[in-house]
């Protein structure tokens, strides 16, 4: 007889207990662990089923990955994967092919993660109806939504008319690659891959057991037929669904979806790629129409002070450099009367460990009193800011929220902090300049040994060495 043992998941963080307990003690979710039972003789090969399918099927790609019988074997790695080389399914979305590093490529795994509502099957709809329209077949498979409905989605879209698009709604794995199997997509599009489930796991859809088996599933499916996979995956702050994070070591690409829902601006970024780097990010615009890809950032902080608004003390706009890409960001701060020994230090979209080491900094160097002041900062727009470089518009920001000054207008800000106050010179430093000229800033605050390499046309570059010779330009 084969041994059955059952063990408890979490279905925050995937960790596995022996017994239930109501908090998991490795993620301290509460009231999130799953049972779950482990047959050790079925377990074997779980993706037995879907290998037959596709040898069934005959060869597609008519290669070395059905002729090799059996299990793989160990090749020299100039000759492993029989020569077949990966190419990427070309669309008209640059933005999210940036994140890609170059386009979706033929066999992979990608999973696109975000909360719900913020546009994740807009964007997939938008990118499948691109893949049709220039890449190949591809099938869109909802779970979450009837056909009636994507295509309502898709006309509004202007997507309705594409020819290798193709849409199912449904929920059995089985059955979608029963599907898969009759048409043949380069593109398979699962939105979203919480509510699929295989009929032979007594666990219900989304929970880790139903996700993990289908996942495993479709990267096998994925590996055997050369079909891109995209999957959509909720993250949810309840744990009632299973997170994508269990999944993720499972997969090629993890994308995530970020962005204030009551903001027009969507960020997609790469969190691992194995195509790529992790360091591009695509922007991209909510519109009735859909979703509009934002040329270069640009947008994401509109040039203070040209359309005769008074000036705003506690708001500096920086270049922030993402991969290859230079983003103007605006950063802004506010000072509040607090308590001593209680002030508290806030901040959205920036690292709160810097904000407090640049108060420490304010206060030593600049001497700002700021222990019993309540300080909240925050990158406008939904773009979480991690450079150092941003530390000196941080700075002057919250300095001018607490004199209540504002810096020039027209001008951005870019330097990194040091702790003794001394403002550090930073990367790419033209770009960011040229970036900023191009947006129409006319004045430029660096550090000191930036200031020759920052000089260009039409821009006026004063270079700073210490924080206090910052916050005195402070008019
Ligand atoms: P959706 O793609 O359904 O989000 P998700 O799949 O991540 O749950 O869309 C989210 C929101 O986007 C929806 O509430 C309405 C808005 N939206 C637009 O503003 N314009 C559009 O053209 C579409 C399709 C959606
Ligand atoms: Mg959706």
């Amino acid at each position: 007889m084969a041994k059955v043992r059952e063990v408890f998941v979490c279905s925050a963080c995937g960790g596995t207990h022996s017994r239930w307990m109501g908090k998991c003690p490795d993620c301290g979710a509460w009231d999130s662990l799953e049972s779950q039972t482990l047959d050790k003789a079925s377990g074997l090969d779980p993706q037995r089923g879907i290998v037959e399918v596709w040898r069934s099927m005959g060869d597609r790609k008519g290669d070395a990955e059905s002729a090799r019988d059996g299990a793989p074997s160990a090749t020299p790695i100039a000759e492993a994967g029989g020569g077949v080389e990966s190419q990427r399914i070309p669309s008209t979305i640059g933005e999210l092919d940036r994140v890609l590093g170059g386009g979706l490529v033929e066999g992979s795994v990608v999973l696109l993660g975000g909360e719900p509502g913020i546009g994740k099957s807009t964007l997939l709809l938008q990118s499948a109806a691109s893949w049709a329209h220039r890449g190949g077949r591809v099938l869109y498979v909802s779970s979450e939504e009837s056909a009636e409905q994507v295509r309502g989605r898709a006309e509004r879209l202007g997507a309705s008319n594409e020819k290798e698009l193709f849409v199912l709604a449904d929920t059995n794995l089985a059955r979608i690659v029963e599907q898969v199997r009759r048409i043949v997509p380069r593109v398979l599009v699962i939105d979203s891959v919480q509510m699929v489930y295989k009929s032979d796991i007594p666990a219900g859809p989304g929970s880790v057991t139903q996700l993990r088996r289908c996942v495993a599933d479709l990267v096998y499916l994925a590996k055997a037929s050369g079909i891109a996979v995209v999957l959509v995956g909720h993250v949810t702050k309840e744990g009632v669904l299973a997170g994508p994070r269990v999944v993720e070591h499972l997969v090629d690409v993890v994308l995530t979806f970020e962005g204030d829902r009551y903001h027009a601006h969507r960020i997609v970024r790469a969190v691992k790629n194995r195509y790529g780097t992790t360091m591009e990010l695509g922007i991209f615009e909510m519109t009735g129409a859909g979703l509009r890809e934002a040329p270069e950032g640009a947008g994401v902080a509109a040039v203070q002070g040209r359309d005769g608004a008074p000036p705003r003390p506690g708001s500096v706009v920086c270049p922030v450099v993402q991969g290859s890409r230079c983003v103007l960001v605006e950063i802004q701060a506010l000072t509040a009367s607090g308590f001593l020994g209680a002030a508290k230090r806030k901040s959205s979209g920036l690292d709160s460990n810097r904000l407090a080491m640049l108060i420490a900094v304010l206060e030593q160097h600049a001497g700002l009193r700021l222990a019993d002041m309540d300080v909240f900062a925050s990158s406008v727009g939904g773009l979480r800011v991690v450079e150092p470089a941003s530390d000196l518009a941080l700075l002057m920001s919250i300095a001018g929220a607490h004199r209540r000054k504002a810096i020039e207008p027209a001008t951005a800000v870019v330097g990194e902090v040091g702790l003794g106050g001394e403002v550090r010179p930073v990367t790419q430093i033209e770009q960011r300049a040229r970036e900023a000229m191009r947006l129409g800033y006319t004045s430029l605050l660096v550090p000191h040994p930036n200031a020759k390499q920052a000089s260009v046309k039409g821009v006026r570059v004063v270079g700073v060495r210490t924080i206090e010779h910052a916050i005195e330009t402070l008019g």
